[in-house]
C-alpha cells in the first residue's frame, strides 16, 4: 500500500529536528512521520507510540532500517507522560500528533469504519483491546443519550430522528445496517456525505474517546516537551482542531509556549492532487519556553 505521511514537509520543519534529539510520535500508525525524522537523526531517537498494536506490527517492518533509534510502544495520548517516566525521559525536543484513525484503519473492512463496507461490524476500535465497540453504543445507549451524542459530537442537526430509527432497527450488528437505518430515516439529500457520516463520525469519536484522549495530550503538553521543545498536531476536523488553537493560545497567553503558526496551516494543493484524503488537514504548531 502506498504510503503517504500528511503534511511531512510542514511536520518536520516546524519540529525542526535535530539529529542528536530525542522526539515522540504519539501518532505512529505505520510508521510514515516516525521514518521521516528516524531519517534526520545520528545519535538522536524517536519513541513512537499508537494505541493499535496491530498498526505497530506493520510500522515495526516498515522501520526496520532504523529500528535502532526508533523505540515502539503500544500507548494512549494519556498514558504518555507516564511512559516517558519509565523511559527515564524527562522531555522530548518534539512531538508530532496526527490525530484521528489512519487510511489503514479507515479502509480496513474488519475494522468497522466504512459506511461503505456493508458486512463489516459496527466496530470502530483504533485499539482492539479496547472493549466498547460502536455496537455497544448503539445497541445500548438510550435515544436520548443517543441523539445527545450524534448532536454533541458531530452537529447532526436530525441527531433526535436517527436516533429514534436507530433504537426501533435493534440490534443493529454491521456498517451496512446502520448505514440503511440511518438513510431510510433521513433520506440522501443533494449532497455529497453519505447521510450516516456525522452519526459514523460521532460513534467513532465517542468509542474512542478521541475528545478526551486530545484533552488530555494537551494538558501533558508543557510536562512532555523540554525548554525549546517543539509540539506539531494536525486534527482533520473543525472539533478537533478549535481545541488545539485554543489549547495553544492559552498555553501561549500564560507564557508556557510560544504560538509558531499564528494562523492554521494547510496541506499544499499539490499534496491534496496526490493524496486526497489530505485535504481536510490542518496544522498548529508550538513552542515550549
Ligand atoms: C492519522 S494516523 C497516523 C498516521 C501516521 N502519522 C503515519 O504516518 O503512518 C493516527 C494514528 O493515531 C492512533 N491514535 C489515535 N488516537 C490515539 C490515542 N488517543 N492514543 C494513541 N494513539 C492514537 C491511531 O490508532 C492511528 O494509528
Amino acid at each position: 500500500m502506498q504510503h503517504y505521511p500528511v503534511m511531512c514537509e510542514q511536520v518536520l520543519s516546524y519540529l525542526a529536528v535535530r539529529a542528536d534529539g530525542c522526539y515522540l510520535d504519539a501518532t505512529c500508525g505505520l510508521g510514515g512521520h516516525t521514518r521521516a525524522i528516524a531519517e534526520r537523526l545520528t545519535s538522536g531517537r524517536v519513541i513512537a507510540c499508537d494505541r493499535d498494536a496491530e498498526s505497530l506490527e506493520i510500522a515495526a517492518r516498515n522501520l526496520e532500517p532504523w529500528s535502532d533509534r526508533i523505540i515502539l510502544r503500544q500507548a494512549l495520548f494519556s498514558e504518555l507522560e507516564k511512559l516517558l517516566a519509565e523511559l527515564d525521559v524527562a522531555g522530548v525536543n518534539g512531538l508530532v500528533a496526527d490525530l484521528g484513525p489512519s487510511y489503514y484503519q479507515l479502509t480496513n473492512p474488519e475494522r468497522g469504519f466504512s459506511l461503505y463496507a456493508s458486512a463489516a461490524p459496527l466496530d470502530m476500535r483504533m485499539g482492539r483491546s479496547q472493549p466498547l465497540t460502536a455496537a455497544d453504543l448503539v445497541n445500548r445507549l438510550s435515544e436520548d443519550e443517543l441523539a445527545d451524542l450524534f448532536y454533541r459530537l458531530a452537529g447532526e442537526r436530525r441527531a433526535r430522528k436517527l436516533a429514534r430509527a436507530l433504537v426501533r432497527a435493534r440490534p443493529v450488528r454491521t456498517m451496512g445496517e446502520l448505514a440503511r437505518i440511518v438513510e431510510s430515516a433521513a433520506p440522501r439529500g443533494k449532497g455529497r456525505l453519505h447521510p450516516a457520516t456525522r452519526v459514523a463520525l460521532a460513534l467513532r469519536m465517542a468509542v474512542n474517546r478521541e475528545l478526551e484522549e486530545l484533552e488530555a495530550l494537551l494538558e501533558a503538553l508543557p510536562r512532555l516537551l523540554a525548554p525549546g521543545g517543539r509540539a506539531v498536531m494536525v486534527a482533520f476536523h473543525s472539533t478537533e482542531d478549535t481545541i488545539v488553537k485554543h489549547r495553544f493560545r492559552d498555553l501561549a497567553r500564560r507564557g508556557v509556549v510560544r504560538l509558531l503558526s499564528k494562523h492554521v496551516v494547510r496541506p499544499q494543493a499539490q499534496e491534496v492532487r496526490e493524496n486526497p484524503p489530505s485535504r481536510s488537514a490542518r496544522l498548529r504548531a508550538v513552542e515550549r519556553i
